[in-house]
């Protein structure tokens, strides 16, 4: 049987298949042949997780928490997840307007089965994550992509916006995968001004604000949650925080209505996150935090090492992002000298050329750079970085 000759659901024919697993399951496909692949395709720390969040999981087996739990969530990850945003940003959401899921993917997705509907429009900042315009489309709504500029540090900006009427939704997320850029606390004010005024929702996805590398960078939209109590909806992960991919937990917190609509869907879906990774996840969020913190350092360090690295290569121009841990250089003077007219070319010829993995990046809207994951190893950052110049040369060589 083909593909051909399986009918599928209207609704996929616009949707396409995560081009960085795709990129993901190359490399992988090279390696396993024993080709030395250097790897800059990882959206997920390097990091085992934390010890005492191991801990936890293995005593919720051993006490046998082992069955069905509330579907939004156990109520002590609930108000653990309340208590963060309200220590941290003074927020007041409690536990009845926090939802669990299995990771940020899928609780963005409830969030888009809940509110979008066909014929809906919801700004995406490009670059944007791949999955944002993906799940707008499933729910039969359009993606309004406008462009958050390199010249301007690849900042989401609340003035570009203002050409737009009538938006259901606007998705954020800073700090953002693929450019790194964080939002700074004036424009997280304007665009928070411009989502009240025009009653647009807000979705902010912070799943990377952890990752940030400077005091007083990062400014998270839970500081507006009162003011835009009816409209926000703050998504995040213990994924990268804590290491925790596999454990699939994320979650969101917003106005009630909505997140018992959430709970509606995610009753007939996946009824809930493992209880396992639930009572994980409590510890993760209620023990030490130190773990956090040194990866962050870790982070900043290899950030700081590759990006004067990379703009030694000829063609290629990398600014210095102030969040998550990826880059996302400019590498069209680089494809111009491999004579590739895409940047998905450029991307196939340093995978085929010279053994290293980047995601192109069209997967986010932006032709003509590449992402670059610096969670690997010191070491494997350098020598792909080697290969690289190698391959490209010199800058003024
Ligand atoms: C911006 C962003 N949001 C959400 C997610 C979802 O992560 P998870 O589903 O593992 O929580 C990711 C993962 O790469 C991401 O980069």
């Amino acid at each position: 049987m083909t593909s051909r000759d399986v009918r599928l659901a209207q609704r996929l024919s616009a949707v396409s298949v995560s081009p960085t697993l795709a990129v993901m399951m190359e490399a992988k496909a090279l390696k396993e042949k024993g080709v030395d692949v250097i790897d800059f395709g990882p959206g997920e720390p390097d990091f085992d997780t934390p010890e005492n969040i191991k801990r936890a999981a293995v005593d919720a087996l051993r006490d046998n928490r082992t069955h069905y739990t509330d579907t939004g969530g156990i109520l002590d990850l609930r108000r653990a997840i309340a208590a963060r945003y309200r220590d941290r940003d003074g927020a007041a959401w409690g536990p009845d307007e926090v939802i669990t899921g299995c990771g940020g993917k899928n609780v963005l997705f409830l969030v888009a089965m809940s509110l979008f509907e066909p014929g809906d429009r919801v700004a995406i900042y490009a670059p944007y994550w791949v999955s944002f315009p993906e799940q707008v489309k499933l729910c039969g709504a359009h993606p309004v992509v406008v462009e958050a500029r390199e010249s301007d540090g690849f900042i989401a900006r609340a003035r570009d916006l203002e050409a737009h009427r009538d938006l259901k939704a606007i998705i954020v997320n800073s700090p953002c995968n693929p450019s790194g850029a964080v939002i700074p606390a004036d424009e997280i004010e304007r665009l928070a001004a411009l989502a009240e005024r025009t009653g647009a929702w807000l979705i902010s996805d912070e799943t990377y604000d952890t990752f940030h590398y400077g005091p007083g960078i990062f400014a998270s939209f839970a500081s507006h949650s009162t003011r835009l109590r009816d409209r926000l909806v703050l998504v995040n992960s213990l994924s990268k925080t804590y290491a925790m991919t596999g454990w699939r937990v994320g979650y969101a917190l917003g106005p009630r209505p909505l997140i018992e609509a959430l709970r509606k869907v995610q009753s007939h879906d996946a009824t809930h996150t493992s209880s396992i990774s639930q009572a994980a996840a409590v510890e993760a969020l209620s023990g030490p935090q130190d773990s956090v913190a040194a990866m962050r350092e870790e982070y900043r360090k290899r950030r700081d090492d590759l990006v004067p690295a990379l703009n030694r290569v000829r063609g290629i121009v990398c600014a210095l992002p102030p969040g998550s841990f990826y880059v996302f250089p400019n590498v069209k003077e680089a494809m111009a000298q491999l004579r590739c007219a895409t940047s998905v070319d450029f991307a196939r010829r340093l995978m085929s050329e010279i053994g290293v993995a980047t995601v192109p990046g069209e997967a986010f809207g932006a032709p003509g750079f590449v992402r670059m994951s610096y969670a690997l190893a010191p070491d494997r950052i350098r020598a792909g970085v080697d290969r690289l110049a190698r391959l490209l040369g010199a800058r003024n060589a």
